[in-house]
């Protein structure tokens, strides 16, 4: 699920965590942490720093301070655990010059490999899972006796939910809030159900309550996140009521008319009407919807267990055009799974024409151990074959993003300004209601970060809108 105001796959590169403390004596220690993968991944780095933070624990930015390495990993593809391999021999040299110092592997990969990798990677101290930093002291504690350190056991309740996430990197607009962990599908190309267990929803009240205190702190926009936001289900005890992702939704919606909402990601088999219904209700739900579709061939999404026909796909993007007009719609697409062939690829090139993606974040297909095609399929498209094939749906989203930007020029919308242009310090950057990047010219407007303006879109490119002020 690549997000929102910080797309999930822009975070998927890894960043640092800048120091949420400028005052280096006020903890007796410091972490650093790297976080990779989807955004429950970061968002989980800010229940570990939070979790941290109660032990006296600060973060810092700056390796050498840090007596604590973590890296928050991710086991979507081979690469992304290729990555992490190769950043975990970086920090031998620290390992070298500061005794004591510990280097701990959070999240998938932990997940994964379990003890394992600390066989694997000797310089590793500690292996923990998703659902078991609340160990984390404990661990740090063991670490520290020089014994290695491992929980990895998969739990069916932790939510977290108690624990106020410390927001590191935050620009202060826009937070990510997790409502629910694991997954119960079983997409047959996927680790995650693995890594992160049994699907299960965390309690609506604290969910509210969290989105709240971002508000109160000067928060504007909220990203729900969970792998199948769509089956989001909590049985509020004190009254027997189910509360389902749409209750949610608009409760988060209620907060504020000034605070957005956005959501990341939905599964098209699990989106219902009552959720178009209730974005199109409500005009701070932000009319966008990720929606991976994987492939467009109905036999490959079958071996894949997507449990939909492209012809079911098709109709459920017409009906968020219908209850929703301007919907963005997003999507995620793997090239060369098993079996897959061209024919069947030209399945996948004519669903994202017929779909009209806003954006598409596209991979080729990457084995996973453990997952149901690796052990029932032979994956069988060639390396160059499957990369051609990426290639060739990179260029048709291409001239789909450019379509859709140029189809926004002209047209005025209402932006959140969430920073100022990276390569521009001239220009403001923020994002549309359909989570299109617009920039415009600062000038004398005393425009802020955190303030929302209609800006006037005259120009574009396939990744961004250029515009003007237009007024707040
Ligand atoms: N829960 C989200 C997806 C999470 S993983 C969903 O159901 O849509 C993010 C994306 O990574 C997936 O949508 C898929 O496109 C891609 N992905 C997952 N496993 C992969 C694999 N083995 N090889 C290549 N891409 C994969
Ligand atoms: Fe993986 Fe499928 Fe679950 Fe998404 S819905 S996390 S692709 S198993
Ligand atoms: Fe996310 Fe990667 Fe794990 S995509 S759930 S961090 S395998």
């Amino acid at each position: 699920m690549d997000l929102g105001a910080k797309e999930h796959n822009e975070l998927r590169q890894g960043e640092a965590y800048q120091p949420f403390n400028n005052d280096p004596n006020q903890y007796k220690k410091h972490f650093y942490i790297e976080s990779y993968g989807c955004a429950m991944n970061f968002a989980d780095s800010e229940v570990v720093a939070a979790i941290l933070h109660d032990q006296g624990f600060g973060a810092t930015k700056d390796l050498s301070k840090a007596d604590l390495i973590l890296l928050n990993t991710c086991s979507i593809r081979e690469k992304a655990e290729q990555t992490i391999r190769k950043r975990l021999t970086e920090f031998r040299k620290f390992k070298v010059q500061k005794s004591g110092l510990l280097v701990g592997v959070l999240g998938c990969m932990a997940e994964r490999l379990k003890s394992k990798l600390l066989e694997e990677e000797k310089l590793v101290d500690m292996v923990v899972g998703p659902d078991a930093y609340r160990s984390l002291p404990i661990l740090i504690e063991e670490a520290e006796t020089g014994q290695k350190a491992v929980n990895v056991l998969l739990s069916r309740d932790e939510t977290y939910a108690d624990i106020a996430p410390i927001r590191l990197d935050s620009n202060s607009v826009s937070a990510f809030v997790s409502i629910m962990r694991g997954c119960n599908n079983m997409c047959s190309f996927c680790v995650v159900p693995f890594t992160r267990g049994r699907e299960r929803s965390r309690d609506a009240h604290s969910i509210v309550a969290e989105s709240v205190d971002l508000f109160e702190k000067g928060y504007k926009e909220i990203t729900l996140l969970g792998q199948n936001v769509d089956s989001y289900y909590w049985i509020d005890e004190t009254n027997d009521h189910a509360i389902t992702f749409a209750e949610l939704l608009e409760k988060i919606a209620l907060i504020s008319p000034q605070l957005r909402v956005r959501f990341s990601t939905s599964h098209p088999k699990d989106i219902t009407d009552e959720v178009l219904y209730t974005i199109a209700k409500y005009s701070n739900i932000c009319n966008y919807i990720h929606l991976p579709v994987q492939s467009g061939n109905n036999r490959i999404l079958q071996l894949m267990n997507r449990t939909y026909s492209r012809e079911w796909y098709k109709a459920k993007v017409d009906r968020i055009r219908e209850i929703i007009p301007d919907c963005g719609i997003s999507t995620d697409i793997i090239t060369g799974f098993c079996t897959e062939t061209e024919e069947d690829h030209q399945d996948t090139v004519e669903i994202m024409k017929y779909s009209r993606y806003d954006y598409a974040y596209m991979y080729f297909y990457s084995e996973r151990p453990g997952t149901l095609a690796s052990k029932r399929f032979e994956d069988d498209v060639p390396e160059e074959e499957k990369k051609r094939r990426l290639t060739e749906i990179v260029d048709v989203q291409y001239q789909l993003s450019l379509k859709s930007n140029q189809n926004d020029v002209g047209k005025t919308f209402r932006i959140l300004v969430d920073g100022e242009s990276k390569k521009d310090t001239g220009f403001w950057k923020g994002r549309n209601d359909q989570n299109k990047v617009a920039v415009f010219e600062k000038k004398d407007h005393g425009i802020k970060v955190g303030d929302y303006v209609d800006v006037k879109i005259n120009e574009c490119t396939k990744g961004t809108l250029l515009g003007e002020f237009v007024k707040f």
